[in-house]
């Protein structure tokens, strides 16, 4: 059985759709999801999906005890799914080439550091984008510029809002990103 790790900071839309992909999945399962803001949506969307979900803070982050304690559990991928905290060092050493991270644009535009959800659809909305997207990358120590796993693009009309594009990014992310992390644990990728 390979098992998953999910990261998530925010509403975890994502994560629950992770979930809910690999439900009944006799070869893959969602061990634990994991948040860095006590009230984050997420956490109470773990509960009613049924999987185990703890809060932790910077300095459990930071500290060596989350790189530890994801060493006992010993998941086959983690994911960043709406995760917004720089990984440390120790975390993507103990775990090299299995940290992947979902950004909502098409990399290497509109990542960074303050380049998340919305402010990233509304940067796209003023440069007066054509086109914007999703991607997925494997997670070193800089912001959004570990390996590139795959991308797909979507149209930006004029009349999209910041909201239509996010509404386009989020459909691209529940159609993909399941299937990559199921590749990747595959070794299809
Ligand atoms: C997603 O769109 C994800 O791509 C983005 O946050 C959103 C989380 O939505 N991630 C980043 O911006 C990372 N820099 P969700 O909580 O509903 O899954």
């Amino acid at each position: 059985m390979k098992s998953i790790i999910i990261m998530a900071s925010g509403s975890g839309s994502n994560a629950e759709n992770i979930v809910k992909y690999f439900q009944g999945n006799k070869n893959v399962q969602v061990t634990a999801i994991f948040s860095n803001k006590k009230d984050a949506k997420v956490l109470e969307r773990a509960s009613k999906l049924g999987i185990s979900a703890y809060y932790f803070n910077k300095t459990a982050f930071l500290g060596g005890q989350i790189v530890e304690l994801f060493k006992a559990l010993n998941p086959d991928l983690i994911v960043l799914a709406g995760f917004l905290w720089k990984v440390p060092t120790d975390l993507v050493e103990a775990f090299d080439s299995k940290i992947i991270n979902i950004h909502p644009a098409l990399l290497p535009k509109y990542g960074g550091k303050g380049m998340f959800g919305m402010n990233v659809h509304k940067a796209v909305k003023e440069n007066r984008e054509t086109e914007s997207g999703i991607s997925i990358h494997f997670v070193n120590e800089n912001y959004d510029k570990g390996n590139m796993i795959f991308q797909a693009k979507t149209e930006v009309l004029d009349t999209d809002t910041p909201d239509h594009i996010a509404q386009k990014v989020h459909a691209l992310e529940y159609e993909h990103f399941p299937q990559i992390i199921e590749k990747l644990l595959n070794g299809k990728i």
